[in-house]
């Protein structure tokens, strides 16, 4: 079966098409400029961008994978959780080709697609497992009992993970997203030389809490007169890299030993850290765990995992109507929005 994923949630324009649920047969993805000039994203441009780029994305997208529309037996699109105008973007694009072409359409969970990362890369991979989903927009621990069935074990209560990236980056004067390019700054720099702190780090608490580090960060700038310059400003930003994998892997782990799984995974933006996927690596040997981390281009938004999702949802007969809504929060849209055939 071919399916066409469509993920507008954010600020990325993402297209793809998936065979069979497995195979990728393309992947387009416009991250949309505009943001940078900002410092963060701004949901009405966004929507505007996304309405701009949606149609020559699909196209491209149908056109890499050797494909035309009427070969596309699915449209697969994220409805929830997200920025509203833009999710309606996606939402109303799907319906209306899913509609001119006669083929089913189904509503995704973007936090739910990020999960499916692990699956795509893995299909084998062993469950239950515990899945660390960390992005732009969440931050979750997610104990996967089974492809679909999922209990939220812990969650960000303020900040999440990427957006604790992008704010510090936003104070010490670094483009949006700051993510990718703390990385690269804080490459060899000493991670102890600053201590800041990581929030409730007692065991059994899975939830997360990043707005003090952010605070504390500000008050590091301040003491210190300004943004630290050469080898100290590598250290700062190392320091401060580590200060949140420390907190996602401590938890991570101690969230897979409680609940006794064999299996932890990666999923979501952040993801695509080095050191990051690094630590969660070296704990995950450590405890004797099995690990699945995708490829980066799966950790951030894409419309492969869509896919992915999708097609599991039609392999359980799952479709959604054209009265598919959507939704910014996770729990509002799960009820009655889609119909088992
Ligand atoms: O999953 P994603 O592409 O979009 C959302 O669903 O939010 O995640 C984007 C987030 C941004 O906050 C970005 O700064 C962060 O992921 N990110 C990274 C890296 N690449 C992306 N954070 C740290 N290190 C990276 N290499
Ligand atoms: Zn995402």
């Amino acid at each position: 079966m071919l399916v066409l994923g469509i993920d507008t949630s954010c600020d990325e324009t993402a297209a793809a098409l998936l065979q069979d649920g497995r195979d990728i047969l393309s992947s387009v993805v416009a991250s949309q400029a505009i943001h940078a000039e900002f410092g963060g994203v701004v949901p009405e441009h966004a929507s505007r961008a996304h309405i701009r780029l949606i149609v020559p994305i699909v196209e491209k997208a149908i056109a890499d994978a050797g494909k035309t529309a009427s070969d596309l037996e699915a449209v697969a699109v994220t409805n929830r959780p997200g920025l509203v105008g833009c999710l309606l973007v996606g939402a109303s694009y799907a319906k209306a080709l899913a509609y001119s072409l006669g083929i089913p359409v189904v509503g995704v969970d973007h936090i739910e697609a990020h999960v499916f990362a692990a699956r795509l890369e893995n299909p084998e991979m062993r469950l239950p497992a515990v899945c660390l989903v960390a992005s732009g927009g969440h931050t979750e621990l997610i104990l996967v009992e089974d492809w679909g069935r999922y209990t939220t074990l812990g969650r960000t209560r303020d900040d999440a993970s990427g957006e604790a990236f992008d704010k510090v980056g936003k104070l010490l004067g670094l483009s949006y997203p700051a993510g990718p390019e703390i990385e690269k700054l804080a490459r060899g720099g000493d991670p102890t030389a600053f201590d800041f702190p990581r929030a409730m780090m007692q065991r059994g608490n899975f939830d997360f809490s990043f707005s003090g580090l952010k605070t504390a960060v500000r008050y590091a700038v301040e003491d210190l007169g300004g943004r630290p310059e050469g080898q100290e400003f590598t250290d700062f930003l190392a320091s401060f890299q580590e200060a949140v994998v420390d907190a996602l892997v401590t938890k991570t782990m101690w969230a897979a030993e409680e609940a006794g799984v064999p299996t932890v995974a990666l999923g979501g933006g952040v993801a695509a850290n080095t050191h990051l996927r690094e630590r969660f690596t070296e704990e995950a040997a450590r405890a004797g765990l099995a690990v699945v981390i995708p490829a980066r281009k799966l950790c951030t938004d894409n419309g492969a995992v869509v896919a992915a999702v999708g097609q599991a949802l039609l392999d359980r007969g799952v479709t959604s109507g054209l009265d598919l809504d959507v939704s910014a929060s996770r729990e509002e849209a799960r009820a009655g929005r889609e119909s088992s055939a």
